[in-house]
């Protein structure tokens, strides 16, 4: 399960209810297991609490779902806690604990990773191709939006001789991301980017690229030593700052309908998703799985899901991509279109294998 996800189901997270040993665990295992290689402040801090009884004790208090690491850490940082050893960490901590509280009980884990567009264009480009129309883009959990420019940003796949670059239309150099990604396979890359006429996102808590509030905690989200996602966010808050995306609070479930009904008809309309399907359960899945077919009879929609293996199983316990185990994605996000698997992304966009 990606770090970005709620708990409940990845390895070594306790079940909805477990006490402070299973608080422990579970910040054990994100100092041991997500942490390392990508922030090794993380990985001592979650360490040094998961051996911490009584700030345990304290995270146990709130609810089941606000116990999780990345939710807890990215409240600190929030708040201003720089990196540090664990003493000097604790000390923050002990200095700030009803601001945590506050942040804790009124935020949530909703990292925006405009780097997903770049395991997301092949696709997007195909299905413009195919068409011979111009996309109409709708993001169900989209958190800010973020991943709803692909036409605006810059991609570098693969490195040295073999790098294919692909770059906005009419824009200069330095005014947006660039997107690199790693890969591997016959990854069909488009001559140019596709063109996007309509963008719409719904989110159960949307948040707002013009809110000071918002984007600090978009940063907060980040895992400290990671500057070049920062600056990506920057650079890709600039863009949708300009021409901020249509985006609706409430339930994907409850809104999808309506929302894809106010896409342009002359567009080709591609519904995705990055992430966010860890936040349902299986019924929920499956009432959307079922809104999605609908939309494809309906209107030709596409479905573009991009999400960890342990979301893709079914409500009777079986995966909707059998031949695709755990062992073979290794902590990548399987990219569906159509329900059929067309690569194995990096989490965060920056490898894309080909099948
Ligand atoms: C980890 S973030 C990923 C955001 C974005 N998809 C990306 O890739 O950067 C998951 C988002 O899904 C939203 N979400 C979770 N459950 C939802 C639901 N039932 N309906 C709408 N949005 C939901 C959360 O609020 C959060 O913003």
């Amino acid at each position: 399960m990606s770090s970005d996800a709620p708990g409940g189901g990845g390895p070594g997270e306790p079940g909805p209810g477990g006490g402070e040993s299973a608080t422990a665990e579970w910040y054990r295992h994100f100092g041991t297991v997500d942490a390392p290689g990508n922030s090794a402040c993380y990985a001592q801090w979650s360490v040094g609490i998961a051996d911490d009884p009584e700030l345990i004790r304290r995270i146990t208090e709130w609810p089941y779902n606000k116990r999780q690491p990345l939710l807890m850490l990215a409240a600190a940082r929030f708040l201003g806690a720089r990196i540090s050893s664990y003493p000097a960490f604790r000390g923050f901590l002990d200095s700030r604990w009803e601001d945590i509280s506050r942040i804790v009980l009124t935020r949530a884990t909703q990292t925006n990773e405009a780097g997903r567009c770049a395991t997301l264009l092949p696709s997007l480009a195909q299905i413009a191709a195919a068409g011979g129309r111009p996309l109409a883009l709708l993001e169900v959990g989209a958190s800010a939006g973020l991943a709803l420019f692909p036409d605006r940003y810059g991609y570098e796949y693969g490195a040295g001789a073999g790098v294919t670059r692909l770059a906005p239309a009419g824009a200069a150099p330095g005014t947006y991301p660039v997107l690199g990604c790693t890969v591997t396979g016959p990854v069909p890359f488009p001559a140019e980017l596709p063109q996007v006429v309509w963008r719409a996102g719904i989110d159960l808590n949307p948040l707002d690229v013009r809110n000071p509030d918002d984007v600090a905690w978009l940063e907060a989200l980040i895992w400290p030593e990671q500057e070049f996602r920062r600056e990506r966010l920057r650079r890709a808050i600039a863009i949708a700052r300009d021409d901020p995306p249509l985006l609706v609070a409430g339930d994907l479930n409850d809104r999808l309908p309506a929302l894809a009904a106010q896409a342009p008809a002359e567009a080709t309309l591609v519904v995705f998703h990055s992430a966010v399907m860890a936040y349902l359960d299986a019924a929920a899945r499956d009432r959307f799985r079922g809104t999605m077919s609908r939309l494809a009879a309906e209107r030709g929609c596409h479905w573009l899901s991009n999400e960890g293996h342990t979301v893709i199983i079914q409500a009777d316990g079986s995966s909707v991509v059998p031949e695709m185990d755990e062992s073979r994605l290794r902590g990548r996000f399987l990219l569906l279109h159509n329900g059929r698997p067309a690569a194995i992304a990096g989490p965060h966009g920056q490898s894309l294998e080909w099948l």
